[in-house]
């Protein structure tokens, strides 16, 4: 059955490798016949409590989105050891107000890239921390970190051959994951 999958991407940068391998994964010939929508965190305000009862526009469709879809795949940079401040605010975003956040139970995978050889290892670890608090059941295997480097796509944003096979094999689990947990497999 077809699956719906928020991506949302913890870096407002253009040229960003997280966002640039996060379309090289839902281009996978494994990812096929699923739905990916890529979430724009960057219309979010910074979170203030004060807007609880009455969320911008921003929130409302980032809630929305996650909502409407079956899974959520975070590709997180690694800022300071952990996760990006922009990506954090969009989590504390959806998961207000209490008893409404949009993230509870939605199954969800992490992945990451960053120029140093741990690969985001220590921001996934951070960021799996938030998901068990919003009640996200998340992939355990495979893990995904992946050290960047220029040769790590193809010129046309594919993923080259050292790499292809792993990033299908993460796929496959995922949409198995989100197809168990969602219900729908
Ligand atoms: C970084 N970077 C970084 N890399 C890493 O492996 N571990 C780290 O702790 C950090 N810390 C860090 C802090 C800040 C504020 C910045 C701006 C950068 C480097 C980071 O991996 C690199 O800039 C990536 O290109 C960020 O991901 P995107 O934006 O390309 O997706």
């Amino acid at each position: 059955m077809p699956l719906k999958i928020a991506v949302i991407v913890g870096s407002l940068r253009d040229e960003s490798f997280n966002r640039r391998l996060a379309k090289a994964m839902v281009a996978l010939p494994e990812a096929q016949g699923h739905g990916f929508t890529f979430a724009d965190i960057g219309a979010l305000p910074l979170y203030n409590q004060d807007q609880d009862a009455d969320q911008p526009q921003a929130v409302r469709d980032l809630k929305a989105l996650v909502t409407e879809s079956d899974g959520v795949i975070f590709a997180t940079p690694e800022y300071n050891r952990s996760i990006p401040g922009v990506l954090k605010n969009a989590i504390d975003h959806g998961s207000r107000p209490p008893g409404h956040s949009c993230w509870k139970g939605k199954p969800a995978g992490v992945i990451g890239t960053s120029p140093g050889k741990l690969g985001t290892a220590a921001a996934q670890q951070h960021l799996r921390n938030v998901l068990a608090v919003l009640d996200m059941p998340t992939l355990g295997l495979p893990e995904a970190y992946l050290q960047w480097s220029d040769d790590l796509l193809t010129a046309q944003g594919q993923f080259a051959e050292g790499t292809v096979g792993f990033a299908g094999k993460w796929m496959t689990a995922f949409l198995g994951y989100v197809a168990l947990h969602s219900g729908k497999g």
